[in-house]
């Protein structure tokens, strides 16, 4: 579990930063100064680090926008997804198709026929592969090609009523 341990790493990190800094204003917060120099200094710098917050929120803003919509594959000629209609119903899945290939690309059209539910992915060991929300009135598509055979569990990730647990269902995938 790479990405918790890094998560938790940078966590730490910036949770240390955060005491060092209040402790060191509590610290130089005994020593007396004239305010005016002060002030005038760190208005200048909040100056030059508002502008340079800007311009890098630009940058990134325009990078990741050019991206979107997200994760929406381009097909080869030839290679069209196998569309597959999920709508979530309390308290269980209809799925139109739960039977696929290793490297065939899939494309998940989620509903929902009456209350918000979550539509997630877990391989065999539950580790999360894809996910997204099962709206009623709306279809939310997730994009994935399966790459390692075996059975793939489709649990509800969002609490929608007492069975909620009860709704899983299978996908199985063979070479
Ligand atoms: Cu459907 Cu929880």
């Amino acid at each position: 579990m790479l990405v918790q341990t890094i998560a938790w790493i940078t966590s730490l990190f910036f949770m240390i930063l955060v005491v060092a800094v209040f402790a060191v204003v509590a610290w130089k917060s005994r020593e007396r100064k004239d305010y005016a120099p002060i002030k005038k200094k760190w208005y200048k710098a909040r100056t030059f680090y508002g502008a340079a917050l800007i311009a890098l929120m630009l940058v990134l803003t325009i990078y990741t926008l050019r991206e979107l919509p997200y994760n929406q594959p381009v097909y080869g000629a030839g290679n069209e997804p196998t569309v597959v209609d999920v709508q979530a119903v309390q308290f269980g899945w209809n799925i139109s198709e739960n039977e696929f290939k290793v490297g065939e690309p899939v494309e998940f059209h989620v509903t929902s026929k009456d209350v918000n539910h979550g539509f997630g992915i877990y391989d065999e060991e539950m580790n999360m592969i894809a996910q997204t929300q099962a709206m009623p009135d709306y279809t939310n598509k997730v994009f994935i090609t399966f790459d390692e055979p075996g059975t793939y569990e489709i649990l509800c990730l969002e609490y929608c009523g007492l069975a909620h647990h009860l709704m899983t269902a299978d996908i199985t995938v063979t070479e």
